[in-house]
């Protein structure tokens, strides 16, 4: 067999450079005890799907569809794959005898697992969960039920690893739960009615993929035909507008996922924008102490801690335009900060005469600086110790060290 002379080959390569594991701990599902029966509020008929709405809000539309909310679960296809599958580039050995291959068969893309050479079992890759911004993971369909595949993509590495929380064997049966699909898609469609069951069987064509229009603005069928049939008619009709949410309402959209773990009390996708978190899950599960806090998956609690957020009515909604892809943009993000700090309010920066004029195209580096996730992490070959993936801190502060570091880059420059 061809492919294994080739493999022997890639896999002295591959041990010449760092084989990794990395670890979404977050993203680790503690699959609820109180999984109850399919009572989805929101059947899939009420949804429109986000392509109608480019009729009418097409400027919205378009850049909305590059956001990583949109992107973070789709039908996989070649396009949206991140991992190579050339030769050399789509092999993760688990130990001298034991590799998975990501590979084209025909048309469609598997992950197969080869013991001393012999393949032993291979599922397909069907669905992409992940942005690929910092990492993706993929699902596969058996029956109704989904199971995450082996190997993840980890982009800062661009390899294939272990997938996140998986120990350091090949493993094809970790099922996907609805509370992982509720915080990377719009809606997925439960068939089990069994209460008892924590099998989670899923209707593989009643599905809203990715965090889109309709996760913030509420299933949209009935706007849809009421808009198509009232041409005319400037008012909006049976949609949710966020715009006219109280502060805690605006902040509970954003918490429902980037509140960190929440033990939901009721069927995940229940919860519907404008509604009150605590119906939906135990906020007794909310960490307080900022020291606990990991700056990855939970924004929410990091910001809620700052000063800025505890002496103003900030809301995510201040500084992110959730219909964009700003990412990166630390211009944007700083003329944010310098809507409420200005030298006319003495509440400027003080560090203002160090930095020098240049201080208003980047407040980011110093106030909300990059930090290791503690659960994020890269184990190495050959290290005890993970690497960790870093995160933009929430909580805005002055930070000394990051201070002195961005000031000795700019002398530097
Ligand atoms: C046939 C035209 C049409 C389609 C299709 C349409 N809308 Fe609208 N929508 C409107 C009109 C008209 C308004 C009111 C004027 C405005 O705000 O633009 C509106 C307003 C809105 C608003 C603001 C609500 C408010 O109170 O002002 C939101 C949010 C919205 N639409 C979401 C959506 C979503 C999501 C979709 C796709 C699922 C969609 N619309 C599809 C016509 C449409
Ligand atoms: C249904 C769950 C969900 C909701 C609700 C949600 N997000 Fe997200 N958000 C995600 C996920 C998942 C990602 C990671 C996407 C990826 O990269 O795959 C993300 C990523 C982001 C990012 C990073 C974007 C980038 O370019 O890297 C920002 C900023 C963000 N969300 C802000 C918000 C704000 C503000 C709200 C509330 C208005 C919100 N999100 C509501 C799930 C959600
Ligand atoms: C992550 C949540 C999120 C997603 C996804 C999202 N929106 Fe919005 N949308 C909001 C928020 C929040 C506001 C209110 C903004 C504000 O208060 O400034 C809003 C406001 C609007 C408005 C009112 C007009 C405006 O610009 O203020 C329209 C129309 C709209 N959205 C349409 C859409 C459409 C169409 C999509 C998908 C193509 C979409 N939204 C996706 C959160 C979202
Ligand atoms: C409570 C909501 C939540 C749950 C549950 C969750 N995630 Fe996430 N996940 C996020 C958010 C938010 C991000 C991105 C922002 C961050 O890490 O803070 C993310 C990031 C990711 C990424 C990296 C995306 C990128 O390109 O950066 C992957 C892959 C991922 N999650 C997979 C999963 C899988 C698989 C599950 C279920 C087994 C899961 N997540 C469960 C909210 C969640
Ligand atoms: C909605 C208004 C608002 C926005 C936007 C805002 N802040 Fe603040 N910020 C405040 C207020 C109010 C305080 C408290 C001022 C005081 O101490 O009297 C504050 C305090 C601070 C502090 C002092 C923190 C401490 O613990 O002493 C820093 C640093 C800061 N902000 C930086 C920023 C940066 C950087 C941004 C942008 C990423 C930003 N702020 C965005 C309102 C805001
Ligand atoms: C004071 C401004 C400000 C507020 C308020 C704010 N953010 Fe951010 N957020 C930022 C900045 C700046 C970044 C870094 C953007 C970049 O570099 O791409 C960021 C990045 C993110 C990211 C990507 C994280 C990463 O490390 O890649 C997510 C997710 C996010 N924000 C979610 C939220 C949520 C949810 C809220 C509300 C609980 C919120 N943000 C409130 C300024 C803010
Ligand atoms: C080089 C890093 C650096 C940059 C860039 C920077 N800051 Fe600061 N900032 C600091 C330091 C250090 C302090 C504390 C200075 C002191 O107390 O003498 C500070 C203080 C502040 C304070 C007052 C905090 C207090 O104790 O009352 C605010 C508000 C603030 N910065 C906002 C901003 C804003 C807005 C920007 C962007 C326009 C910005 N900073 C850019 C490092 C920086």
């Amino acid at each position: 067999m061809g492919t294994v002379i080739h493999n022997r080959k890639s896999f002295v390569v591959i041990t010449g450079i760092i084989i990794s594991t990395f670890l979404f701990v977050k993203c680790i599902d503690d699959s609820s005890k109180s999984t109850t029966a399919n009572n989805n509020k929101n059947k899939f008929q009420e949804f429109a799907g986000s392509k109608v709405c480019a009729e009418c809000h097409k400027k919205i539309y378009d850049t909305h569809v590059l956001t990583a909310h949109y992107l973070t679960s789709q039908p996989a296809n070649e396009k949206n794959i991140k991992g190579s599958i050339a030769e050399g580039e789509h092999t993760f050995y688990y130990n001298p005898n034991v590799y998975v291959s990501v590979q084209k068969r025909d048309s469609l893309f598997y992950q197969a697992e080869y013991v001393d050479g012999v393949e032993k079992y291979f599922a397909p890759i069907n669905i992409t969960v992940g942005s690929g911004k910092r990492g993706q993971t993929f699902l596969y369909w058996n029956n109704h039920r989904l199971f995450q595949l082996p190997l993840t993509y980890f982009t800062a590495l661009k390899q294939w690893t272990n997938s996140p929380g998986f120990s350091n064997r090949v493993v094809f049966r970790r099922p996907i739960t609805s509370r992982c699909l509720e915080c990377h898609s719009t809606f997925f469609e439960k068939i089990n009615t069994d209460t008892n069951s924590l099998v989670e069987e899923f209707d593989r064509t009643h599905i809203v993929y990715g965090v889109d229009c309709e996760k913030c603005h509420g299933p949209a069928a009935n706007h849809v035909a009421f808009h198509q049939k009232n041409p005319s008619a400037t008012k909006a009709q049976f949609i949710i507008n966020p715009s006219n949410f109280t502060r805690t309402q605006s902040l509970e959209l954003c918490q429902l996922c980037h509140g960190g773990r929440l033990t939901k009390s009721k069927p995940s996708f229940s919860f519907q924008a404008g509604e009150k978190l605590s119906d939906y899950f135990s906020m007794d599960t909310v960490q307080k102490n900022i020291s606990n806090i990991d700056v990855h998956g939970n924004q929410y609690g990091m910001l809620i801690a700052s000063k800025c957020f505890k002496m103003s009515k900030m809301t995510c909604v201040t500084c992110h335009n959730s219909h964009q892809n700003e990412t990166g943009n630390k211009i944007l993000f700083s003329q944010h900060c310098m809507s409420c700090h200005t030298e006319a309010n003495n509440t400027f920066c003080k560090a203002k005469n160090k930095v020098g004029n240049k201080i208003i195209n980047n407040c980011i580096d110093c106030h909300m600086p990059e930090q290791a996730s503690k659960s994020i992490m890269v184990l190495l070959q050959g290290q005890n110790i993970p690497t960790s993936a870093t995160m933009r801190s929430h909580f805005i502060a002055v930070y000394p060290t990051e201070t002195k570091n961005f000031l000795q880059a700019q002398k530097s420059k």
